[in-house]
């Protein structure tokens, strides 16, 4: 018995380590981490490529969640194979993206994809919250940190504003996806965003990406009046997720966490730890078991040991309850 016990702790643990996710007949979404860590080294920033499957074949069109890291990821990512190894890399970026959802304007989620706007084609969307939009546009777009790429100027690039109160998914052009967003806090008073990802006329099939976000416990808002509330962004968010998971829809939530444990609660900077992560994550498991949705983490900040730190801190205890994946850059996860 006592033996048994051990095998399966043994089991998750090993679980719960696990970088990759290999193919299953049964997989909606192909995902390709284009970069992983929250910040510090430019060839590995947030950056996750998402398509959908047909006939276990990731269709060709993708759409980039956040734009930290685009060309060394592709790099690493044909080396991988998890692009074939005669990708153009020019041709993939051109043809193959056909929209930017930016999570929020933080440099670390899209330096990558404003580094190589000049060569990119026309046509494509950038998609976020009216907020993330404007930041785009005012402090990147704007002829002086960066040429104006957006509808005002060169036009390569179309703005899709995201109503955060609308429940009706929004088509992604020259996808078979939509998308939904919801509201994060980060660095109060900028917000930062979630996307769900559906497939279009499957809607069996969804994942959701969260941007960086600091837990609703510590998360506060300042008014203009400076009195402060507490949104509760995530509460709200993980409501809305409870009728996916009971129907076995969310395959996916991928969600940061920045620090180990033990970081002050005053210096999380809108960021989780694995606490604070397992926190949340029971709040939405308190409507349903979790066992069928991954959870991918993402962000890990690239200081000494922090990822091993993580990884073990997600590995015990409640954590248990969850099935974590630690995406490795260029690594596709089927999911
Ligand atoms: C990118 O960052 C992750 C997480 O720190 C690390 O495991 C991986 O090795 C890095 N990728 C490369 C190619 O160095
Ligand atoms: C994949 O299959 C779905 C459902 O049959 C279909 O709606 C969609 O257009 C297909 N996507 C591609 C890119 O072929
Ligand atoms: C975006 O924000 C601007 C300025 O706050 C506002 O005028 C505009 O109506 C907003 N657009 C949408 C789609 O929410
Ligand atoms: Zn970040
Ligand atoms: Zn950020």
């Amino acid at each position: 018995m006592l033996l048994l016990v051990l095998l399966t702790v043994i089991t998750v643990a090993a679980n719960a380590r696990s970088t990759s996710v290999k193919q299953s007949s049964l997989s909606f979404f192909y995902v390709i981490p284009l970069g992983t860590n929250g910040g510090l080294d430019e060839n590995n920033l947030s950056s996750y490529l998402l398509t959908s499957i047909n006939n276990s074949i990731p269709n060709s069109a993708y759409i980039s969640l956040d734009g930290g890291t685009i060309r060394h990821g592709i790099e690493i990512a044909i080396k991988q194979q998890s692009l074939p190894l005669n990708t153009d890399k020019e041709i993939f970026i051109r043809e193959q993206i056909k929209a930017y959802l930016i999570s929020h304007g933080h440099l670390d989620h899209i330096t990558g994809f404003l580094i190589n706007t000049p060569n990119d084609k026309s046509g494509k969307f950038i998609i976020g919250l009216n907020q993330t939009i404007k930041i785009i546009r005012d402090h990147y777009f704007n002829n002086q940190a960066w040429a104006d790429f957006g509808s005002t100027g060169l036009k390569t690039y179309d703005y899709q504003i995201l109503d955060p109160l609308s429940t009706i998914p929004a088509p992604i052009v020259n996808t078979d996806l939509d998308v939904r967003i919801f509201r994060l806090c980060h660095t109060c008073p900028f917000l930062s965003s979630a996307f769900l990802v559906s497939r279009r006329n499957q809607p069996s099939a969804s994942i959701l990406y969260l941007g960086d976000t600091g837990p609703d416990d510590v998360e506060k808002i300042i008014q203009v009046d400076q009195t402060t509330y507490s949104p509760r962004y995530l509460s709200q968010l993980w409501k809305e997720m409870a009728p996916l998971v009971a129907a076995n829809q969310l395959k996916a939530i991928f969600i940061e966490v920045s620090y180990p444990n033990g970081r002050p609660d005053h210096l999380l900077f809108g960021h989780l730890t694995p606490n604070w992560l397992l926190k949340e994550l029971n709040v939405l498991k308190s409507y349903h078991s979790m066992e069928n949705v991954k959870i991918i983490v993402t962000h890990i900040k690239p200081e000494n040991g922090a990822r091993e730190k993580i990884i073990e801190q997600l590995s015990r205890g409640d954590a248990l309850h969850f099935n974590f994946v630690f995406p490795q850059q260029g690594q596709a996860i089927w999911l």
